[in-house]
């Protein structure tokens, strides 16, 4: 079974972040082998402001994930939109010729991968749904907050996919998006229609929903009625904010998914 590393909240171009990620990558080709059993999902915010710098950083880091061997999967966060403190569309099109090398590529961004099930050594698929939670986040007064909005056409879009025989024929499905889905007491950083989207993930079978944004490690955990519901914190430890880098087995019980911690041996200061 290919096993999924979820990592968020890069933030290259922030303080010591870089080195930060290419700490986590070197720790991930050394201990996480062989690369292609392994899925990396990054639910966004991989820079921390849109310039050409920080967006190359990225690529690269990227790059050199997928040269190593893996598979690795993005969506876009907040700060990847963003440069002199407001959100910008032009950076729809920049994070898909980025990272996707097609700027034409609709949301939820749909990858099936095979795998092989370890029990029959039968062939199975999993599916990853990746949400723009951007998409509706980029008129000027949307900046003055950081909540996120999916909006209804990428919804009825994810519905329909969700329905189709396609991702019903898939052993699991994956929904990844950055925003936070939900968050009572942080209201001005939780998805705008969140009980829009809970109202389809609701009614599809789910098995692991990933978000980031909110540096608030696991405390998020076990929301919904998903298996899997995870916080990613910020992967980095921007602002030395807590976090797991999660390694999930999706034919495993979720009580076995467990912390690669992957900054070890990198010195933090606090
Ligand atoms: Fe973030
Ligand atoms: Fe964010």
């Amino acid at each position: 079974m290919k096993k999924i590393i979820h990592l968020s909240d890069l933030h290259i171009g922030f303080s010591d972040m870089l080195e930060r990620f290419e700490h986590i990558i070197k720790m991930i080709n050394s201990l996480k082998q062989p690369a292609n059993n392994y899925i990396i999902v990054i639910t966004g915010d991989l820079v921390e402001r849109g310039s050409s710098k920080n967006y190359e950083d990225a690529f690269e880091c990227i790059d050199t994930l997928k040269q190593f061997g893996y598979n690795v999967l993005c969506v876009p966060g907040n700060h990847d939109y963003c440069k002199f403190l407001f959100h910008w569309k032009k950076y729809v099109k920049k994070f898909k010729e980025t990272y996707f090398k097609d700027p034409k590529i609709e949301y939820p961004k749909k990858d099936i991968i095979e795998y092989e099930n370890d029990d029959t050594n039968k062939k199975e698929k999993v599916a990853f749904l990746g949400l723009d939670s951007m998409a509706e986040e980029l008129h000027f007064h949307d900046s003055l907050w950081a909540n996120g909005e999916i909006g209804k056409e990428q919804l009825k879009r994810l519905d329909d996919l969700l329905k189709s025989e396609e991702i019903k024929k898939c052993s699991y499905t994956v929904v990844y998006l950055h925003h936070h889905p939900f968050d009572p007491i942080h209201d001005t950083h939780m998805l705008k229609d969140s009980s829009d989207l809970c109202n389809v993930l609701e009614s599809h079978k789910i098995d692991a929903l990933l978000f980031g944004h909110n540096h608030h490690g696991k405390k998020w955990n076990g929301m919904l009625n998903i298996p899997r519901c995870y916080d990613g914190g910020t992967s980095t430890r921007k602002q030395n904010a807590k976090c797991e880098h999660r390694v999930i087995d999706l034919s495993r019980n979720a009580r076995f998914d467990y912390d690669g911690d992957f900054l070890r041996g990198f010195e933090i200061l606090t």
